[in-house]
């Protein structure tokens, strides 16, 4: 075998063996297959794809270069996992994590931080003042047994093929291939190995997905990928045309989270939440959907999934006190408020440019040391479809960084569709 052979057949659309992929993927991990050839095999791969079974071998390949962990004898019960494709203001996991866990699934769970326009779960959480991400896995485990839920950094030691195949990606104009995705994201989801799986894949102006069609091929072969390891899979896809809640960035994140978690906050978010954690109650077989839909609404209205939250924050070492007090979260110095110019409705936004001013903000990252300011971000006063009276604010951008909000606040603000409305805002132009 040479990566030469193995880069022309997929150059030519003929299916790879699994002994192929695995030794490109082992000889890629170990340095011996050089960059510039697992490149010319990734481009192969974004202009050909590659079958549903080399997708599958790809995944396992992945997977079996680091560790594969062992939930269901650390923890003695079920375990569910679930991964988002990423969007906008998405904070699901800090909410769905503690309503899954008191509901009697637990759920151990690994992150990210976030390249690009928003933080990772992780990045969010580090907003909480003394919360350790990095634990040793016996307190992790200890965590789990304790409050159902615990969310820590991924380990370096699973799936480390990914992290660099996936730098690789990065820098040479390859990420946006389904099957490179797939394989990226299940390779650590199986190496993780809960026994229930849920995969949110966005679609829309703020996801990788940029079209429906091609998120539904992304959520069916993550699927097929997740049932052929055996476990019990469900892939949906999410609408990302808008923000999902009213806050982009990460303390901003946190306090929207615990306010739902404290019974505050309905609405689009919250809808998404309790669907989410209902396919995961259901596939980790507690009842039947509509069970599971009143078993999570229970979990917040009751309180159960707050005081998970507030336990779980408490044994990773930080403020628990901010779920009873959202303002103990850290504040940025400075503020800049974006006012309606006329009476308008909002029609659309463009959510990766909102993302893009977040980041600008100080939310997130260009590459992947940079500082994030865990107060950065923005706070939304509208929904898809509002109307808004001039002179009423559109949205709040907050920074410990950037005192000059002039350029950041007129990208955020041109990321807005508007329709003008005439001087009642009840009657459209
Ligand atoms: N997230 C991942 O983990 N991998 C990808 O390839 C894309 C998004």
């Amino acid at each position: 075998m040479n990566p030469i052979d193995i880069i022309n057949k997929t150059k030519k659309a003929v299916p790879l063996t699994n002994e192929e992929i695995q030794y490109l993927v082992n000889g890629f991990t170990s340095g011996e297959i050089p960059d510039y050839q697992m490149s010319a095999w990734l481009m192969a791969v974004c202009i050909n794809s590659l079958t549903e079974s080399e997708t599958i071998a790809l995944t396992f390949a992945m997977r079996d270069t680091g560790i594969t962990l062992d939930l269901n004898a650390d923890i003695g019960r079920v375990t569910a996992d679930k991964h988002s494709t990423g969007g906008v203001g998405d904070k699901t996991t800090l909410i769905i994590a503690p309503v899954v866990a008191s509901c009697g699934v637990a759920m151990p769970k690994m992150s990210g931080r976030g390249l690009g326009h928003t933080g990772g779960t992780i990045d969010k959480l580090e907003s909480i003042s003394g919360y350790r991400t990095e634990i040793p896995s016996a307190e992790f485990i200890d965590i789990v047994k304790t409050t159902g839920f615990s969310v820590i950094s991924q380990s370096e030691k699973i799936a480390p093929a990914d992290k660099k195949i996936y730098a690789l990606r990065n820098a040479t104009g390859t990420v946006d291939s389904i099957p490179l995705i797939c394989a990226s994201v299940m390779s650590k989801k199986l190496a993780v190995n809960a026994d229930c799986l849920l995969l949110d894949v966005k679609w829309g102006t703020g996801a990788f997905m940029k079209t429906k069609e091609d998120a539904h091929k992304l959520a069916e072969l993550m699927e097929k990928v997740g049932k052929s390891a055996g476990k019990k899979c469900r892939a949906v896809v999410t609408d990302m045309n808008e923000p999902l809640g009213h806050c982009i960035g990460n303390a901003l994140e946190v306090r929207e989270a615990v306010e739902l978690l404290q019974g505050k906050i309905k609405g689009r978010l919250y809808d998404t939440c309790i669907e989410l954690s209902a396919d995961i109650l259901e596939l980790a077989g507690r009842g039947t959907h509509e069970e599971c839909v009143a078993m999570a609404k229970n979990a917040v209205s009751s309180g159960d999934a707050l005081r998970a939250f507030r336990k779980t924050v408490i044994l990773h070492g930080g403020d628990g006190d901010i779920c009873n007090d959202v303002e103990l979260l850290p504040k940025a110095k400075y503020s800049h408020v974006i006012y309606a110019p006329k009476d308008v409705q909002i029609i659309s936004v463009n959510t990766e440019e909102l993302g893009m001013a977040s980041l600008l903000l100080g939310a997130g990252r260009i590459a992947k040391d940079d500082e994030i300011d865990t107060t950065a971000g923005i706070v939304l006063e509208f929904s898809v479809g509002d109307k808004i009276s001039v002179d009423a604010p559109l949205m709040t951008l907050y920074s410990n960084v950037c005192s000059d909000f002039s350029e950041v606040a007129m990208r955020a603000y041109n990321a807005l569709k508007f329709r003008t409305l005439t001087s009642d805002v009840s009657t459209l132009t």
